[in-house]
């Protein structure tokens, strides 16, 4: 409220100065206020505020100032109004150039705290898979033989009975057809069906190579037993066919022999029983002396001292004859193996399921 004309006796008032000398003491006042108010805005959000109150263009107590106390001041204050407002904004700017820094660092000094890593902490473990026991007996197979000099092919699951049976030596009506008890795929146009083995692929191999032939066959083949603890709908062989102009009965001997011994222990020996088989000729099953016991007799021969291996034999000379080789020329031996039951004996497990249900706990019994 104005009470007198005098303009420097005006100014004054607004300021609340009673004297020029009391503007400095006012100043002081206000400052004082800015610094209390500095030290209540800890947090980024009432620094903010606290920023836009005092420095705020339009509305900021700077600007007041300015506006009120400096612009219509007559000469003689707007000197000391002046000098006092610059020496006020300095120290506002200084204060709150410094409050940013406080507030920054503390706020980064949390974060850090809260992300700080402890490097004598012990890890997240990451859980490893491994290959299938069957899988890595496959690879074992696989290993023996392509050190010998087979090299490894495999097939189609799907099969004509051609390739299945026929060209093996199985003709129609012939009763080896009877126990494979075949899956036969109906509808298609000519007769499909699951191959029931590896063999097989022994006819596909020779009608497109010339030989010397030496193969090993991995894969799934097919009957329908019925399923129960020790039969399923599927499971796996590995084939084996050596076919050159001089292969001997010693050849196939030599090379069980090299398999058993690679198979289940330098000290394995094994010995041939007669068997028939239409594509072989003769034709034996294999077995090796117990792995366990060495031959003395235990459970697991079943205190016979030898556990079959897999089925064998000299090639008989009438499959060459589908596939266009010469009898009189050609020999070779033959082979084909159960590769879940060479697992499950050679690693004790006692039941098939085990093999197909993926229970982890069964699985991680073999690293
Ligand atoms: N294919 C026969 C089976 O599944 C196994 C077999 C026996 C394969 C003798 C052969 C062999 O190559 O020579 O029962």
């Amino acid at each position: 409220m104005t009470t007198t004309n005098d303009p420097t006796a005006q100014t004054l008032e607004r300021i609340g100065a009673k004297t020029p000398e009391a503007v400095a003491e006012k100043f002081a006042e206000v400052r004082r206020r800015f610094d209390k108010e500095a030290t209540d805005s800890s947090d980024r959000e009432r620094l903010q505020a606290f920023v836009l109150r005092w420095t705020g263009r339009k509305a900021g107590v700077l600007t007041q100032i300015t506006d009120n106390w400096l612009k219509p001041a007559t000469p003689e204050l707007k000197r000391v109004v002046g000098q006092e407002l610059n020496k006020l904004k300095a120290h506002v700017e200084t204060t709150l150039e410094e409050k940013r820094k406080e507030i920054e660092t503390a706020s980064e000094q949390t974060v850090t705290a809260r992300d700080k890593i402890d490097l004598s902490l012990p890890g997240i473990e990451r859980a490893f898979g491994t290959r299938h026991l069957i899988r890595q007996t496959f690879e074992e197979l696989q290993r023996i033989f392509t050190a010998i000099g087979f090299s490894v092919v495999e097939g189609p699951e799907i099969e004509t009975p051609y390739y299945n049976f026929e060209a093996l030596n199985i003709p129609e009506h012939h009763p080896a057809r009877d126990n494979m008890d075949t899956f036969y795929i109906e509808g298609a146009r000519s007769s499909y069906l699951l191959r029931t083995h590896t063999s097989p692929m022994q006819i596909r191999t020779m009608e497109k190579e010339k030989p010397p032939v030496r193969i090993v066959v991995p894969g799934k083949v097919y009957r329908r037993d019925n399923p129960d603890a020790t039969h399923g709908y599927m499971f796996h062989q590995i084939e084996g066919l050596a076919v050159d102009t001089d292969i001997t009965f010693c050849d196939f001997k030599g090379t069980v022999d090299y398999f058993a011994r690679e198979f289940l222990g330098p000290k394995t020996k094994t010995r041939l029983r007669p068997s028939y088989f239409p594509f072989t000729e003769p034709s034996a099953e294999v077995d090796a002396t117990c792995h366990v016991c060495g031959g003395k007799g235990c459970r697991v021969c079943k205190f016979s001292g030898w556990i079959e291996l897999f089925g064998a034999g000299m090639v008989n000379p009438a499959v060459y004859g589908f596939v266009k080789y010469d009898p009189e020329r050609l020999s070779g031996f033959a082979f084909g193996m159960g590769v879940d039951r060479l697992a499950m004996m050679k690693y004790g497990v006692t039941e098939v399921p085990l093999l197909f249900q993926n229970d982890v706990r069964f699985l991680q019994q073999f690293p």
